[in-house]
């Protein structure tokens, strides 16, 4: 087994899930002010301690992507995040896109950046603790969209990103969000979402990336959210898993799947649905972001008293996940 095939398989394992604690600043900061919370560096720096010392939070949770400013920042203890995620059986992973902005031609789509000086970073992030990565491709469902070019350039995008971190030794999450947004229909999500990995595979192989040193990180298969349209749980979980079946090679060794606004507690039951379809060639597991910590942010609200209120919403959701798998 390579080092990558044997992180990769950590990560998606023993019923446990990536957590996705890796906002970026300005992200972070608009989640903070909505509960009432001054956005500083320390004020993030203590809301990702209230989310990293959880207790018992490993018997859940694999891996913890963090952000960069979290990485250089410490805990209360003294720790840096990877030296205390170390400590207690978690994987520490580093998001290294610098986010997404507007594709030239085309306002409406999105291109993820971060490729310049990527190789240098995932060194720097290795030595710092990581041992996998984050890398968010977006692609918008509308009128016209996806656009052929914004699919190519963002699919082009992660698997050059996955490369690099494997040549540097860690892990790529490779992440091809078809957002949730807009008024379109199940059916086209499924369709647009079927494209999107088959090009993704493509683009992967051109860059001889290692199939089994990759975690894949897609949205669910849904109905827009403006569609009017409300799939059953069911439906979800086969449309979703037939589409992944079509599309994703076996050598995968895991599916960690973004939660992209749905109710945390929908999330859950759609993966529980789709752990129950026939035997799957690869792990299915989850990276929430919203659907996991989003509860605990309320929670805490910044309120020192609400630490623990806060600690216990994300572990309910760590272990009610972790339970569905
Ligand atoms: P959500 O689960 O909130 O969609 O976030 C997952 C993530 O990491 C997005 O890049």
């Amino acid at each position: 087994m390579s080092a990558l095939n044997k992180i990769a398989k950590t990560m998606v394992s023993d019923r446990r899930g990536i957590l996705a604690a890796d906002e970026s600043i300005a992200t972070m900061s608009a989640r903070l002010e909505k509960v009432g919370v001054e956005p500083t560096a320390e004020n993030r720096r203590v809301y990702r301690e209230l989310i990293v010392t959880t207790p018992q939070l490993a018997e859940s949770i694999s891996g913890i992507i963090l952000a960069d400013e979290t990485l250089h920042q410490r805990l209360s203890n003294g720790r840096t995040f990877p030296e205390y995620l170390e400590e207690i059986g978690i994987l520490a992973g580093i998001k290294v896109d610098t986010g997404a902005k507007p594709l030239a031609g085309a306002p409406d789509e999105k291109i993820t950046e971060g490729l310049d000086g990527l190789r240098e970073r995932v060194t720097e992030y290795a030595r710092l603790g990581a041992t996998f990565a984050k890398w968010r491709a977006v692609i918008t469902i509308g009128d016209d969209m996806p656009s052929d070019r914004a699919v190519h350039a963002n699919l082009h995008a992660l698997a050059r990103y996955a490369g690099l971190c494997q040549e540097g030794g860690i892990v790529p999450i490779v992440e091809p969000e078809v957002l949730m947004d807009g008024a379109h229909s199940l059916a086209r999500c499924r369709q647009v979402t079927t494209a999107v990995l088959e090009a993704l595979f493509q683009e992967l192989d051109l860059m001889q990336v290692q199939l089994d040193g990759i975690v894949l990180k897609p949205n669910m298969v849904v109905a827009g959210t403006d569609s009017g349209e409300r799939p059953t749980v069911a439906e979800v979980a086969q449309a979703t898993v037939e589409t992944l079946r079509a599309t994703v090679p076996p050598s995968v060794p895991g599916i960690a799947f973004l939660s992209g606004g749905q109710h945390p507690e929908v999330a859950t039951q759609h993966l529980g649905a789709m752990q129950g379809l026939d035997p799957l060639p690869w792990e299915l597991t989850y990276s929430f972001g919203r659907a996991m910590v989003g509860p605990a942010l309320e929670a805490w609200r910044g309120d020192e008293n609400n630490w623990a209120a806060g600690q216990k919403a994300l572990s309910e959701r760590a272990v009610a996940n972790a339970a569905a798998r």
